[in-house]
């Protein structure tokens, strides 16, 4: 999956920029779940667990930075399914994206992969835990996004969200 590969690849270029100005402890993860997208320092790596919370592009809405690649490994609880929804997101088209994984481990599927502009659209897990990663290239900025997740009964539908 490429876009795995290219997680991987910032991964490694992050690891080697941290080696050449000195060696910094690597922070601690859980290398189970996530051996491939797991270390990254551009704008890091948030783990969340719990009921919900905001998912939104570092200093939105007046633009992200070039070479970022954040990533958030939400986990709902009780076994519960996760919903992302998609408020405003406002990128460069084809270069900086926003990807979502059903489930945090390197070989999630893709639930969606979002550049350019977009609002008001939702996805859902099939399962208790959801990635949301999000990469931009070495030039041109946009305002960034402005998501949010929930934890949802597994029982229901994207119907809640009225999307
Ligand atoms: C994100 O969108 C929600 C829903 O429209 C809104 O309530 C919230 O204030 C927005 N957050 C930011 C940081 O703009």
């Amino acid at each position: 999956m490429s876009l795995i590969k290219s997680f991987a690849i910032l991964a490694l270029v992050a690891l080697a920029a941290g080696s050449v100005q000195k060696s910094k402890p690597m922070k601690k993860f859980q290398p189970e779940v996530a051996p491939q997208i797991s270390v990254r320092e551009a704008c890091g790596d948030q783990y969340a667990t719990g009921t919900g919370g905001s998912i939104i592009s570092p200093n939105y809405p007046n633009g992200y930075a070039n070479g970022e690649s954040c990533g958030w490994f939400l986990t709902a609880e009780n076994g519960n399914k996760i919903a992302v929804v998609v408020h405003d997101l406002q990128t460069e088209a084809g270069y900086d994206v926003l990807t979502i994984l059903d489930g945090i481990t390197g070989e999630s599927p893709v639930l969606l992969e979002l550049s350019g502009e977009a609002s008001n659209l939702a996805v859902l897990s099939t399962q208790p835990s959801i990635f949301v990663g999000f990469t931009t290239d070495s030039s041109i900025n946009a305002p960034g996004f402005n998501c949010s997740w929930s934890q949802v009964n597994p029982q229901d539908s994207l119907e809640l969200f009225g999307l």
